[in-house]
């Protein structure tokens, strides 16, 4: 049987961890895999989170299971970080999942069950696992325009032309802040077009929120989620904690489901189903550090103030890169870096030149010349613009 298997081809940004660690020189620089390091490279765990654990040592008097959707503080918690309010909780539907990823598979497989023929529309480009997903699961899956490659920034045209074509009943899949990997993110007056068009059409978006706090702040970054929440009938958020908690290996996430009150428990049991289908109790233990981060107004205070920190940091980052690139290739090709936001940009260099910064500069990036921000420092900054101005030079 197992002799049946066929290869699989490698996940591309997660190839960039092992050849990353398999370079041996000294002054490798990793862009690759969305992962934040601070100034001195290092991925720290959280003070908050660090402080949450200890007391959750101290605290905890059994390992028995959890709910099947999660604990409930946990979802209370999370749809208080990303709703606000903003929505009915009798409309609210949600369970914990094992981190965004997981999230986003249930969230599949929840519109799967539910609507077997909808087309799920994803942006172009998407993050590539995405794609895995929707591809793996058999939904029928079409692309929308959202990058224009020129200027760095929405093609809020294309874009908006191509969800007029949507379906009732289709899925498009949004980018809540922060997209993944271009940076490029839609205004509030493009995000209340892009509203409007989904009310029109009577699509449904699924929203995968995985960036909250990155990009212009926790509740910025929300905004346009809480938006279609409010204004649309149905609504499905996978929200992820790995980066705004930097509890990457915990995996912690959640999916929302936002439906009609009196459909809320269908929906909440269909939700129930998929976790005991896929693996019955999702984990705990990060999702239990986030509950007492976010019921704990002394835990919550600091950890809101490292977020910002971070993402201050990130903000740095993106105008010393814009600025030496600006220096060393004479050009203004590359202003959108400082103007995007999150983790990611796309510098929009060609395949071949992302290789040789990789072979001649120990610089790793995704092949399409996506880059994680949070893995430069200020030090390496100025190098990278270097390798970049000198690839370019041919
Ligand atoms: C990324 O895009 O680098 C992150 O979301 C990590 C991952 O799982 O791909």
């Amino acid at each position: 049987m197992l002799t049946a298997l066929k290869p699989q081809p490698a996940d591309k940004i997660l190839q960039l961890i092992q050849m990353f660690r398999e370079d041996a020189r000294a002054d490798k620089i990793d862009l690759g895999v969305g992962v934040y390091k601070d100034p001195t490279g290092l991925t720290p765990v959280m003070r908050a989170v660090k402080t949450a654990e200890k007391r959750l040592w101290e605290v905890e008097t059994t390992k028995t299971y959890t709910g099947l959707a999660g604990e409930p503080a946990y979802n209370a918690a999370m749809a208080k970080l990303i709703l606000a309010g903003a929505v009915a909780a009798d409309r609210v539907a949600s369970v914990a999942t094992p981190g965004g990823t997981g999230a986003v598979r249930q969230a599949l497989e929840l519109i799967r069950m539910a609507s077997p023929d909808a087309t799920v529309w994803i942006s172009n480009p998407t993050w590539p696992n995405h794609l895995s997903i929707v591809k793996y699961l058999g939904i029928p899956m079409r692309e929308y325009r959202y990058f224009d490659a020129e200027t760095g920034a929405v093609d809020a045209e294309g874009m908006m032309e191509d969800l007029a074509g949507v379906k009732a009943g289709d899925v498009v899949l949004l980018h809540g802040c922060c997209h993944n990997p271009t940076g490029a993110n839609p205004n509030p007056v493009q995000w209340l077009a892009i509203c409007e068009s989904l009310a029109r059409t009577g699509a449904v978006p699924l929203i995968d929120l995985a960036y909250q706090g990155f990009g212009d702040g926790l509740e910025m970054d929300a905004a346009a989620t809480r938006l279609l929440a409010t204004k649309l009938p149905e609504v499905l958020i996978a929200a992820s904690c790995s980066k705004n908690f930097g509890i990457y290996r915990e995996r912690t996430g959640i999916l929302i489901a936002i439906g009609e009150a009196a459909g809320r428990g269908t929906v909440q049991a269909n939700l129930n189903f998929l976790n005991r289908q896929n693996y019955s109790f999702p984990p705990d233990h990060g999702a239990r550090l986030v509950t007492m981060i976010l019921e704990d107004e002394t835990l919550s205070a600091d950890w809101k103030a490292e977020l910002e920190e971070v993402r201050l940091n990130m903000l740095t980052l993106r105008r010393q890169l814009a600025d030496a690139l600006q220096a060393e290739t004479g050009s203004n090709r590359f202003g959108f870096v400082a103007e995007h936001r999150g983790m990611f940009s796309r510098l929009g260099i060609t395949p071949a030149e992302v290789e040789r910064l990789r072979t001649e500069h120990g610089v790793y990036m995704v092949g399409d010349s996506r880059l994680n921000i949070a893995g430069l420092n200020r030090t390496t900054v100025p190098v990278l613009a270097r390798a970049v101005a000198e690839v370019l030079r041919g």
